[in-house]
């Protein structure tokens, strides 16, 4: 499959899934505090999805088994929620949501502190969400796009983080992963060439240590191999003939 060009139709349907899935993340947000427990939170995600008229898109892709993934400290992503998890103050927490609004995706992922985080902690926090718009500052046409890439990874690499190989990024639109891959990191090919109306999920994963990640045993649950914190951020970005249009935020 090409990487799809989206018509001004369907690029105003992503703009609404969009906008649903970033209101959703502020209500996330402001609801997150020590006791909780990660399945509350995908309860309240789920909840607030399907009142926007949206469906979950992750509940039971592949078979996961819930609407938002909640990936607490060294959790990298795709942590599953459980009753039995309690966030506690100080902890990180990387939520993951995707929204479908009338057969159209969005994917977007924030990090949040959990009360008082350390300040390595916070640091990490911010420069994964600044990696993210180092990377959009080439997300325009005719750049390519090993050229987002590269600059997700040099910012984050000056700070000694470890940018995750193992996962990347990805088209997205009447499906939740389309063409083309988006890597955090450096590529020897430029990749393809970036066209107005392509969409694409940008997001990149740092851990403060190496870049090396295992799963877990129940097939999900990404962690740090050092067990070091990590952090995602993540939107849905339309590439336009002039700056990039972030949908999800
Ligand atoms: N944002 C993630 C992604 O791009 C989450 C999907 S995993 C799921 O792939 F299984 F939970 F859907
Ligand atoms: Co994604």
């Amino acid at each position: 499959m090409p990487v799809s060009i989206k018509s001004a139709r369907e690029i105003a349907l992503m703009r609404e899934a969009g906008r649903i899935l970033a209101r959703v993340h502020e209500e996330l947000g402001a609801a997150l505090k020590p006791g909780m427990s990660t399945l509350d939170i995908d309860r309240l995600g789920e909840k607030l999805i399907r009142g926007y008229e949206c469906v979950p898109s992750f509940k039971n892709y592949n078979g996961y088994p819930a609407s938002i993934c909640v990936s607490v400290n060294e959790e990298v992503v795709h942590g599953i929620p459980s009753k039995h998890r309690i966030l506690q103050d100080g902890d990180i927490v990387s939520l993951d949501a995707g929204v479908i609004y009338r057969g159209y995706h969005s994917d977007a992922a924030r990090t949040h502190a959990v009360g008082n985080a350390t300040p390595e902690a916070q640091k990490l926090i911010e420069v994964t969400r600044e990696s993210f718009f180092q990377g959009i500052k080439y997300a325009k046409a005719g750049n390519h796009l090993n050229d987002i890439s590269s600059a997700i990874q040099a910012y984050a690499e000056s700070f000694g983080y470890g940018v995750v190989r193992d996962l990347v990024g990805h088209g997205i639109g009447t499906h939740l992963h389309e063409e083309p891959e988006v890597p955090n990191f450096a590529q020897k090919r430029h990749g393809i060439k970036l066209m107005p109306g392509m969409t694409l999920a940008i997001e990149p994963m740092i851990n403060i240590g190496t870049p090396d990640v295992l799963w877990m045993d129940d097939d999900w649950t990404v962690v740090t191999e050092d067990d070091s914190l990590s952090a995602h951020y993540e939107n849905t970005v339309l590439i336009t003939d002039g700056e990039p249009e972030i949908l999800s935020l």
